[in-house]
């Protein structure tokens, strides 16, 4: 596909039909992640590929628990509204997980986040190599950290920074509308 018929392809899909995902898309996708920039190229991401369909029916039941609290919590009657069990649906999730020990010279710098940084620009990655195969997924972020982290057996140290459910989209996706990039811009 071309460069900017990836950038509109990519959407947030919520609903996958029930097709599989092979195996080597996955591993593409996630070579695409980890082609992202990184402080001192430390690469301070790494993955967990989920497609055990109880692991996956547990986070989307998680996640359907966290969205019925925020719903009681926020008071925002839109959340309530959202329904999380198209993560349910998705044949494969990958969850991206960043090192804080991998920050380069942001130790110094007081940028103490730059491993969540790096591993943002790989998903981003992982999300556009999604887009380029007519798949769908999102940066999914609707759980408990903590508890999501130990569900998926993220390990000790290192932070969950986004889950991505994988698969063939049950509908054609749109993106929602931008501002305009001169709102958005200063020139000096
Ligand atoms: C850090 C981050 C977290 C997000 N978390 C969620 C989420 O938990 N659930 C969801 O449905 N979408 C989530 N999104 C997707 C946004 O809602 C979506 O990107 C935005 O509405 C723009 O739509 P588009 O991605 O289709 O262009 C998240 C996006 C980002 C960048």
């Amino acid at each position: 596909m071309e460069f900017s018929a990836v950038l509109q392809a990519r959407t947030s899909c919520r609903a996958y039909t029930a097709d599989p995902v092979a195996p080597e898309v996955v591993t593409a996708i996630i070579e695409a992640g980890c082609a992202a920039p990184s402080p001192f190229n430390q690469q301070p991401w790494s993955f967990i590929v989920v497609t055990d369909p109880q692991r996956i029916a547990a986070v989307a039941a998680h996640s359907a628990a966290v969205r019925d609290q925020l719903a009681k919590d926020s008071g925002q009657g839109w959340v309530a509204k959202y329904d999380p069990a198209f993560v349910g649906q998705a044949p494969v999730l990958i969850a991206v997980a960043a090192n804080p020990k991998k920050i380069g010279l942001g130790a110094f710098l007081g940028d103490t986040d730059a491993h969540v940084k790096a591993a943002s620009a790989c998903i981003q990655n992982m999300l556009l190599a999604v887009a380029d195969r007519g798949l769908g997924s999102l940066w999914f972020t609707m759980y408990d950290r903590a508890e999501m982290a130990a569900m998926l057996g993220v390990a000790e140290g290192l932070e969950l920074v986004g889950l991505l459910p994988v698969g063939v989209p049950a509908a054609p996706g749109k993106q929602p509308p931008r501002k305009p990039v001169a709102d958005l811009t200063t020139y000096l």
